[in-house]
């Protein structure tokens, strides 16, 4: 079934996204006719995750063209919607990355971008398939165990990219291979994109899967409970560094302690070669709310603040192989 999702899709006039923020309660639609609102869905995270957000940038370059044939632009006002796009969230490299594919193409009309971005779509499906089995056969190669039992932190499916998944597109591969046994679905707070995303996407899918709170992942890892854990990234600086959803860094941390594998899934549209290391990348800071309240309701003292940095980074050195559409590459020398 999440063969057919596609997070970001274009209907002619449209950019039709699932709105991510109502799953797994219901899948709706939102179609998206201006910068105003395409802005709104990123910020709000209607449409996320890395490789989607590269699609939503590139498609967004044809919807200010768009809107400015309607509303009589000059120039400059569409370079300034252009530039509100690409700069909605600033640490996952593929938003800025999709915009940036497609701009040289402006010159031909909106008929050029839509077909430049439609390409950033396909590219990232090839690469996703690429990427899982280039991941499964590492992991294969260097775990024992079988059936394999496997953790995951955030969204990194189908909804998270233009199709199939990253480090989610190797957990599909390994249960297609009948080599999984089970998932533990890290929930991912404060946004809970894994039990509210991965879960669902798992659940459709038939695999065995366990969500279990973030603060239970070391714990997992250090019982003995996961032979591996994979995820994705957002941006993966020049020296192997990566930002991913918080969180991420102490599953490294116990992933490295424990002696299993710590793999990163990530098209080589990730890879940020102009970001020397972790600590120059810009890491999103969100709304206080996100982390003191749940559902509407305040869940800290009315004196409390909150710190609530979206993604962290995770040193190379704990990355035990980056599995792209390219390869896979052994950072930490495992
Ligand atoms: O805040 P989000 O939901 O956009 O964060 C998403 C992640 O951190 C993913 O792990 C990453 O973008 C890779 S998605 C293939």
């Amino acid at each position: 079934m999440t063969d057919d999702l596609r997070a970001v899709a274009w209907t002619g006039t449209a950019l039709r996204l699932i709105d991510q923020t109502v799953l797994p309660a219901r899948l709706e639609y939102l179609d998206v006719e201006d910068v105003d609102g395409l802005v709104a869905a990123i910020t709000t995270l209607t449409v996320r995750g890395a490789p989607a957000l590269g699609a939503a940038g590139a498609y967004g370059v044809a919807i200010a063209l768009l809107q400015g044939v309607r509303e009589g632009w000059d120039e400059a006002t569409a370079t300034a919607a252009i530039a509100r796009v690409r700069e909605a969230r600033p640490t996952a490299v593929n938003l800025a990355g999709g915009v940036d594919r497609v701009l040289p193409h402006v010159s031909g009309g909106v008929e050029a971008v839509l077909a430049e971005a439609d390409r950033v779509v396909a590219e990232d499906l090839a690469a996703n398939r690429a990427i899982g089995a280039y991941g499964a056969d590492w992991i294969l190669a260097r775990v024992e165990r079988r059936p394999l039992r496997v953790l995951t932190h955030c969204n990194t499916g189908a909804l998270a990219t233009a199709g199939w998944g990253t480090a989610l597109g190797i957990v599909r591969e390994l249960h297609a291979r009948g080599v999984l046994d089970r998932v533990y679905v890290d929930e991912t707070r404060p946004l809970l994109q894994g039990s509210r995303l991965t879960a669902w996407e798992l659940a459709h899918e038939g695999i065995e899967h366990y969500v279990q709170a973030d603060g239970a992942a070391a714990g997992t890892i250090l019982r003995g409970l996961a032979d591996v854990a994979v995820i994705g990234a957002d941006r993966v600086a020049a020296n192997g560094d990566v930002a991913n959803k918080i969180g991420s860094v102490g599953v490294a941390l116990a992933c490295a302690d424990a002696g299993i594998p710590f793999v990163v899934a990530a098209p080589t549209t990730t890879l940020d070669p102009g970001t020397a290391r972790g600590d120059d990348i810009h890491i999103e800071e969100r709304a206080e709310e996100e982390i003191l309240t749940v559902a509407g309701l305040r869940v800290a003292p009315a004196a409390s603040r909150a710190h609530n940095p979206a993604f962290d980074v995770t040193p190379a050195r704990l990355v035990s192989a980056l599995v792209t559409e390219a390869g896979v590459t052994t950072p930490a020398g495992h």
